[in-house]
């Protein structure tokens, strides 16, 4: 018998990745995708398995209760990972209901129904559901400390997404508490790689410079965010779903800080290598855009509970990753 996964939102960015990983590294694995192709998710990002026996993909929304508890009750499966979300926090600021319905009432919702199929199928011990946090939801850190949060470290998120995630992050540790759900937490920081939506920075950068349009920056640039590798980061959420322990939280960083501006300057250069062009052909367009409304100052992010119980490293080389990231924007990978 082979174990079903149920992996919500497998057609974005980091979903892709993980499912990519999945159908590599387990022959006998059965996997659902459920995603609601909203703007964010593309079937293309998953095209590599779509014809493979053993991947089954549903167009479900996750706060669609009728149709969650569909898909438990055909496909039964005992593993969730849920990654499904509204996840670009300056959408959060032009409009948090979608927010509030999807991360908050849909993992909710996700989280139910599994709960009862598993006590029905009498494998609530042995099943897992995985909720895929973000660092966001501890909220920021002045840029002059050298402090990082560790899981223990206080909730306190400051925009409509990362308070929407928090909230749910916050519901997975009330269902274990309350009905002994096997649930655990992965929060991470800001993942890079290839298949990340075009409105976020990284990939925004690399359009806008491709097209010779003015790239923007938000405030003075100086912004620190801690990047992390979208593959390390589905290394690790896999360790923790097999060997992490129910009701932990685990933190995975990149170790990686840097402000928005050197990022961007990273990128630019990496670019400029890749194309033979000057670099100023790109950095002329950096633009000086006013502020997001509550931005957050620096997020750091402790991984060593991860690191020393389940012996994760972040592998990936950091320019190394980044420059084929590029390249898989200029659509040369
Ligand atoms: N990208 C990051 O740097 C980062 C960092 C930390 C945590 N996270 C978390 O990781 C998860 C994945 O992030 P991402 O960057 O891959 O997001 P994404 O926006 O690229 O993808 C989200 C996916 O979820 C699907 N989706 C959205 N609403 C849905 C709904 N109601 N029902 C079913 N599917 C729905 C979309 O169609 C899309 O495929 C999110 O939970 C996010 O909060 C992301």
């Amino acid at each position: 018998m082979f174990d079903t996964i149920l992996v919500t939102g497998g057609c974005g960015f980091i979903g892709s990745c993980f499912v990519l990983q999945q159908m590599k590294q387990y022959p006998d694995i059965h996997l659902i995708n459920l995603d609601a192709l909203t703007y964010a998710g593309n079937p293309d990002n998953v095209k590599e398995v779509a014809d493979d026996p053993r991947y089954t993909f549903v167009q479900a929304d996750v706060a669609d209760r009728p149709a969650v508890e569909a898909v438990f009750a055909q496909y039964h499966p005992t593993q969730v990972v849920h990654f499904a979300a509204e996840s670009h926090v300056d959408r959060s600021i032009d409009g948090p209901d979608v927010f509030v319905r999807t991360n908050v009432l849909g993992t909710q919702v996700m989280l139910d129904v599994a709960r009862k199929q598993w006590q029905q199928d009498a494998c609530i011990d042995t099943a897992r559901f995985l909720y895929i946090s973000t660092d966001e939801v501890y909220g920021d850190l002045p840029l002059e400390s050298t402090e990082k949060f560790i899981e223990s470290s206080p909730i306190k998120p400051s925009s409509p997404y990362s308070v929407a995630k928090a909230a749910g992050d916050l519901m997975a540790q009330a269902y274990h508490r309350t009905y002994g759900m096997p649930t655990l937490i992965t929060r991470s920081s800001n993942n890079y790689g290839p298949r990340q939506y075009p409105e976020k920075l990284i990939p925004l950068t690399i359009k806008k410079a491709l097209a010779g349009e003015p790239i923007p920056v938000y405030g003075d640039g100086l912004n620190v965010r801690d990047w992390l590798y979208v593959e390390d980061n589905c290394r690790a959420i896999d360790l923790v779903l097999h060997q992490g322990t129910p009701g932990q939280v685990y933190n995975v960083g990149g170790n990686n800080e840097l402000s928005n501006i050197d990022l961007i300057h990273l990128l630019l250069h990496a670019l400029a290598q890749q194309t033979g062009n000057p670099e100023e052909t790109y950095t002329r367009l950096i633009t000086f855009v006013p502020d997001r409304l509550g931005h957050d100052r620096r997020y750091a992010l402790d991984s060593g509970k991860l690191c020393s119980s389940l012996d994760w490293v972040a592998g990936s080389p950091f320019m190394e990753s980044l420059a084929q990231s590029v390249s898989w924007l200029r659509g040369t990978s």
